[in-house]
């Protein structure tokens, strides 16, 4: 029986058309006021949501958006007086899918809920085939509810089962070390060990032996033999981060274990046979740093069987919210923490240099920070309070005719400087780039 949440602040006509609903075989809950029907609507799973626009407490727009934002499945009909909405566009804006327009019969009320439950019957399929699709490969402690991320998971849930090397691309903080654990927790080597090499924290004279080990005496201090992670990770898993950062000498030893399987402890000839599945990740460009001679390119190649690249945050926005309850979850403990809708407005607006990590960050810092457990925009970081309006995200005009590279960089760098108030810090910031450098350019551009 589908569940119907009638809103209306006229009480009769509430009567009437629940009656109507009611003997055509619904389960009706009415509602006189927005706010009683946000309460139930929180306490009770509906498939569709009639409700008037017009309404003395919480208007019928408000309530659909608070709607939406829980609920992007549930079908939503508006009742609107005759003229203030008169057509399907308008409706549809306001997050809507169908409306009726006071006064209706009751053959155009039935005809309305009639395509409200073909709609959400085709929603509920569409749910399940994805859930099928996706849910083969359901890695925890991930939100993956865009496309983008569901063909990102499609595709390390496929390639999970195999031994085939992986790399994962991507920018900061988009997710590459969660999606390599998830690969291996997904793999048959998931009872042996996941070994994590994050290649530039390791000190150059060491990474060697860190990798392959080494046999006493290889070098000053080598006083005992020791295995490498190759040799650790036997059977299981080795995940490389940031493999573009990987000094040469390296890259071609590691092209050895790719291509031969096995590998020599630093000081010692005897070869040793090892079975380990490669997972690979860097926010670097690799192709670049192979046409840059950084990167060898039979290395790249050996690498690239199966690159997985995960978007940037904003390229899908649409997960925000989700990510918001994710982390909130983590965080709050056993507070319950209301969030404001402008916070999602902010968040939206924002373009996430840093990605989900910083989007984490930013739940965190909000929870520590939310008085009476409500999160406002008060809560987020100050660029989130005064989104800079001007030009925002006008693209740069370049003059007609000819143009030097200098002088737009010199323009581009007097405009961050008068946003900042001449604060030479801020400007670098907002020019993406280290104070030093900008300090630098302001000197050979003569600016000072
Ligand atoms: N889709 C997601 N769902 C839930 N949490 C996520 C998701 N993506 C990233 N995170 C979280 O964001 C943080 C950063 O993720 P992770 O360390 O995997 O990113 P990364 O791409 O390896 O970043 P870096 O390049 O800086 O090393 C982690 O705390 C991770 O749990
Ligand atoms: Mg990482």
């Amino acid at each position: 029986m589908k569940r119907i949440l009638l809103i209306d602040d006229d009480i009769n006509l509430c009567k009437v058309i629940g009656y109507q609903l009611q003997k055509n075989g619904f389960d009706v809950t009415p509602a006189n006021s927005g706010k009683e029907a946000l309460g139930y609507f929180s306490k009770k799973e509906f498939d569709i949501v009639i409700t008037d626009i017009q309404m003395p407490d919480i208007s019928g727009i408000q309530v659909l958006k608070e709607i939406r934002r829980h609920n992007r499945q549930v079908v939503i009909i508006i009742i609107t007086a005759h003229g203030s909405i008169d057509n399907a566009l308008e409706a549809c804006q306001l997050g809507a899918d169908d409306y009726l327009t006071k006064p209706f019969s009751k053959e155009q009320l039935l005809f309305a809920i009639e395509k409200a439950v073909r709609l959400r019957e085709l929603q509920q399929e569409n749910t399940q085939l994805r859930a099928e699709l996706v849910g083969k490969y359901r890695f925890e402690n991930m939100v993956a509810r865009s496309s983008k991320m569901e063909d990102v998971l499609r595709m390390a849930g496929q390639v999970a089962a195999s031994d085939a090397t992986v790399i994962i691309l991507g920018e900061s903080g988009t997710g590459k070390e969660l999606i390599a654990r998830a690969i291996h927790y997904n793999s048959p080597r998931k009872d042996k060990p996941l070994i994590t090499v994050n290649c530039p924290s390791i000190p150059d004279n060491l990474l060697e032996s860190e990798l392959f080990g080494h046999v006493k005496g290889a070098f000053t201090g080598a006083i005992k033999d020791r295995k490498g992670k190759f040799e650790l990770a036997d059977g299981g898993t080795i995940f490389l981060d940031e493999i573009g950062d990987l000094r040469e000498d390296v890259q071609a030893k590691l092209l050895r274990v790719l291509q031969e399987h096995e590998i020599e402890r630093l000081g010692d000839s005897k070869t040793i046979k090892v079975d380990v599945r490669i997972i690979a990740a860097t926010n670097k460009n690799l192709e670049m740093l192979v046409q840059e001679g950084e990167f060898r390119e039979d290395l790249y190649y050996r690498l690239s069987v199966v690159p997985i690249t995960i978007p940037p945050l904003r390229e899908r926005k649409e997960e925000i919210p989700y990510l918001v309850d994710f982390f909130l979850t983590r965080y709050a403990g056993d507070r319950k923490f209301v969030i404001e809708p402008e916070v999602y407005s902010a968040m939206q607006e924002y373009d996430w240099p840093g990605n989900v990590r910083e989007l984490e960050n930013v739940i965190e810092r909000a929870v520590v920070l939310a008085t009476d457990n409500r999160i406002t925009v008060e809560s987020l970081p100050a660029h989130f309070q005064a989104p800079e309006k001007k030009g925002a995200s006008d693209p740069v005009k370049l003059p007609q005719g000819d143009f030097s590279l200098e002088a737009v960089e010199k323009q581009a760098i007097l405009e961050a400087l008068e946003r900042a108030d001449g604060n030479r810090s801020q400007a670098a910031r907002l020019l993406k780039i280290p104070r030093h450098v900008l300090l630098y350019r302001l000197k050979k551009l003569g600016i000072v």
